[in-house]
């Protein structure tokens, strides 16, 4: 079963405790129940993780790009946290792979301070989704899988929470 990597950046392992207001109050594991779920419905398998170290991101990327030229992957949905708006080297990275990747950020970044409007993610993914919460992750999915050509299975919706 071809997988999908949904790769979190630093600080998103304190989802539910952190800035709810802007985050909401659903934890990691909630996010990983969505991808499941999301991967699911197109046949996919959702391998989802999460750290705090840009170079531990940029060696999974390289992995990513390794497992979507073998054709075991589809992509990857980023959510590169605040390293968005500060590494190229995760810009170089996915440029390196062409890896097709979806940058997705739970809140509407460009809503907020000026420094979150700019993104080195930007310039080399695919497309860019933010501000839909953490249902946001499995319509990041879905859209990788439209992407890719996967279409969803008989009877699953690829609607939020499957409905
Ligand atoms: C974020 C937005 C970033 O600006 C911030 O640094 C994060 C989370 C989001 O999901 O909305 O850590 O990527």
């Amino acid at each position: 079963m071809p997988s999908v990597l949904v790769l979190n950046g630093p600080n998103l392992n304190l989802l539910g405790s952190r800035e709810p207001a802007v985050y909401g109050s659903e934890s990691l594991a909630d996010v990983e129940r969505i991808c499941q779920d999301a991967a699911q419905r197109f046949g996919l398998r959702a391998a989802c993780r999460q750290s705090n170290h840009e170079g531990v991101l940029i060696d999974w990327i390289h992995e990513a790009g390794r497992l979507c030229a073998q054709g075991e992957a589809i992509g990857v949905v980023l959510n590169a946290g605040a390293l968005t708006h500060t590494s190229i080297a995760l810009h170089d990275a996915i440029r390196g792979t062409a890896l097709p990747v979806i940058e997705y950020h739970i809140s509407n970044v460009h809503a907020r301070e000026a420094f979150r409007h700019h993104s080195w993610v930007s310039p080399v993914a695919r497309a860019v989704m933010a501000g839909l919460g953490v249902q946001g992750y499995g319509l990041a999915i879905a859209a990788l899988a439209q992407l890719a050509g996967v279409a969803a299975q008989e009877g699953k919706s690829p609607g939020i929470n499957g409905k």
